[in-house]
């Protein structure tokens, strides 16, 4: 059976497209694989390059941690961990960083768009790459759940494993595939743009009913009157109705849009309804693991070590070829 990883960053509160394109696949992918051969950790290191405040990234990393077990995260079959517990990855992302040309990097749009865009930017963002790609290649995943913004990340990971292979002249390392979940690869956000934490346009399925119904009734419409007739296919409510609601509950939706006489404030309150009900029981376990944390902190300790033995073996495999002393 082939090894899953996927990693969120804790640079705030998953929103529902991050739960659609990456927990609710993943989750699934994981519960379904066999035992401990899928590996689903917080990116808190990975988090360090985007937030300086740790106490806002560990805080974070609760609501990370609480927000895929709400979902269901079987403990007991995966290695549900946080990246900076494991801190051996850091290691393999030192020799990845010497053996991967720096040209090659620099070539990354995820850091040359960042570089347009700020003055002030760390080392960290340069090699973050790398990390991912130490996180990836430390476990030998093949295949990693994720978003269309990390494609490129991917494709870097395949390209240093192969470089280091050739290297090595051994196939230490497998090459891993990105899993997109198409259905859900676009989940629009309140401007009709891709939903994105750095936007300011999410659907937060994890704050309160009010906040949550202020994000839903914010979402931006043409200015028809209630009478007129609308497109379901171009409105963003619908889009996102159209994401979560049953089949039938879709199409008798997208009729009152081309009837008419439906407004859209009408439609998104069927949308927070929806939400409010499809989501009930997590956001009332997502609540409820954030008021323990202790229990967050114990079930993440156990993953790291189960983690840790694992990242231990292949590191010293991997030290063994560049000719260090095992772990002591
Ligand atoms: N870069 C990913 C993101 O922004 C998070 C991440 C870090 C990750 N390491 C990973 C995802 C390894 C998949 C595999 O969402």
């Amino acid at each position: 059976m082939e090894k899953i990883l996927t990693g969120i960053r804790s640079t705030g509160t998953p929103h529902l497209g991050n739960i659609l394109s990456v927990i609710i696949p993943s989750v699934s992918m994981a519960n379904k694989n066999i035992k401990h051969s899928s590996f689903i950790f917080i990116a808190d290191l990975h988090s360090m390059v985007q937030i300086e405040n740790m106490k806002i990234i560990k805080n974070n990393t609760y609501k990370i941690a609480a927000a895929w077990l709400s979902f269901g995260l079987n403990i007991d079959n995966c290695l549900f961990y946080r990246q900076s517990d494991v801190s051996l990855v850091t290691e393999l992302a030192w020799y990845f960083n010497c053996f991967y040309p720096y040209k090659r990097l620099a070539l990354a749009h995820s850091f040359k768009k960042e570089m347009k865009k700020k003055e002030k930017i760390n080392v960290g963002l340069f090699t973050y790459p790398i990390l991912m790609a130490a996180d990836i290649l430390l476990y030998n995943a093949k295949i990693i759940p994720v978003g269309k913004d990390q494609l490129q990340h991917i494709e870097i990971a395949r390209r240093i494993g192969n470089y280091f292979n050739k290297k090595i002249g051994k196939k230490l390392f497998v090459l891993p595939n990105a899993f997109l979940q198409k259905k859900n690869m676009f989940v629009l956000g309140t401007d009709g743009k891709k939903m994105s934490k750095s936007k300011k346009n999410c659907i937060n399925i994890f704050s309160s009913d009010e906040v949550l119904k202020k994000q839903i009734m914010s979402i931006r419409t043409d200015s028809k009157s209630v009478k007129e007739k609308k497109n379901p296919e171009t409105d963003y409510i619908m889009s996102l109705y159209s994401l979560i609601a049953p089949v039938d509950q879709i199409e008798i939706m997208k009729k009152k849009y081309i009837r008419g006489g439906y407004g859209y404030s009408e439609a998104k309150i069927a949308l927070y309804e929806h939400i409010i009900h499809k989501f009930s029981s997590e956001r009332e376990k997502f609540f409820s693991f954030m008021k323990k944390k202790s229990l967050l902190d114990h079930i993440l300790a156990l993953g790291a070590k189960k983690a840790k033995s694992i990242a231990r073996k292949r590191l010293n495999c991997i030290r063994k070829h560049l000719k260090f002393n095992p772990i002591i």
